[in-house]
């Protein structure tokens, strides 16, 4: 019977991983389990950072952006000898489980733990929603609920000085955050990876939309384009609209997670502990609608994304008419 566990955050931090973590804590204590923080992700995994801790911990974290556990990339974690000495720091503290908060590199590293014997198990906690296995990852209500709130601000001003404003928002290897902010931020269009528009198509969308609209928001994916700023120039120059870019950055990881991504975490901290319990090992949790489901982590990194391009196509298309 597992009497001590561990608990870690990895990668980009996202809002409600503390959420995660304080479902984690609390429901192993009331088990009566031993906790463990490891600091900074598999980086302190490998340095022995890890703290023994009480519910105390966990107390009022849930309602706390970022990662109280702190966060770390560390792609030498791929690395058998490194991963043998932070197995070995886990060992000398008998610590058997744990709990792994992050994206798709820190799946891999739970499942490569899985497999030298720790008993894993991962949660999906990014602003990107790019872990398929889950419909929503914990940070992605968060942040896509910032994004709308930054266009709402920026539709304001665009509007006062007849402007086209162009903003980029994070989503590195998914443009869920820009399709479903530009979506229900009123966006009149949006650019994702996977068929993104080309700089000619936006140029071409927003000079027939000038003079028909006072302003124009153009939403984009990060890393679609080699600068927003020189996009935006380039648009102004050829389609007479007054254009500015907007990069919203960090802004999107940070702040008071919503109540669905606490809930969310919050759940699926308690279903790990469970899964532990029982003796489960290299699963990864994901939700589908308010259920929580479980897959073999190796499984749930195959599952296919789904496509967005036919909402993604009806919506760039809304404008059509009016810009014929
Ligand atoms: O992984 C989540 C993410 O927020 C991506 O959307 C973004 O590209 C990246 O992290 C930024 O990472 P960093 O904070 O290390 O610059």
């Amino acid at each position: 019977m597992i009497k001590k566990i561990g608990i870690l955050t990895s990668g980009g931090d996202s809002q409600g991983m503390n959420s995660a973590v304080s479902g984690v804590i609390k429901y192993a204590q009331a088990q009566g389990l031993e906790t463990y923080i490891i600091k900074d992700g598999y980086l302190g995994l490998y340095n022995n950072w890890i703290e023994k801790v009480d519910s105390f911990f966990a107390d009022g974290i849930i309602s706390r952006g970022g990662t109280a556990a702190g966060s770390a990339r560390f792609p030498e974690f791929q690395e058998e000898e490194i991963r043998e000495k932070a197995i070995k720091n886990l060992k000398d503290k008998k610590i058997e489980a744990l709990v792994v908060i992050g994206g798709d590199g820190s799946y891999k590293g739970a499942q490569r733990l899985s497999e030298m014997g720790i008993n894993c198990i991962a949660l999906p906690g990014t602003i990107d929603n790019d872990i398929s296995s889950s419909e929503q990852t914990i940070g992605f209500d968060t942040a896509l609920n910032i994004i709308v709130d930054s266009i709402d601000r920026i539709r304001d001003t665009s509007q006062s000085h007849s402007r086209c404003t162009i903003i980029e928002v994070m989503g590195r290897h998914c443009g869920d955050l820009a399709l479903y902010g530009g979506i229900a931020g009123g966006a009149d269009i949006v650019s994702i990876g996977g068929n993104p528009l080309s700089e000619e198509d936006i140029i071409e969308k927003v000079t027939k939309l000038k003079g028909i609209v006072r302003s124009v928001v153009v939403v984009v994916s990060e890393h679609l384009y080699d600068s927003v700023h020189e996009l935006a120039k380039k648009v102004q120059e050829a389609s007479g609209f007054e254009t500015r870019a907007s990069v919203l950055g960090h802004i999107q990881r940070g702040g008071k997670p919503t109540a669905m991504d606490r809930f969310r975490a919050f759940t699926m901290g308690i279903r790990a502990v469970e899964l532990i319990l029982d003796g489960k090992s290299g699963l990864a949790l994901g939700n589908v609608g308010e259920e929580i489901v479980d897959y073999p982590i190796l499984e749930a990194l195959e599952i296919p994304r789904k496509s967005r391009k036919k909402l993604w196509t009806q919506f760039n298309n809304l404008n059509i008419r009016r810009i014929k």
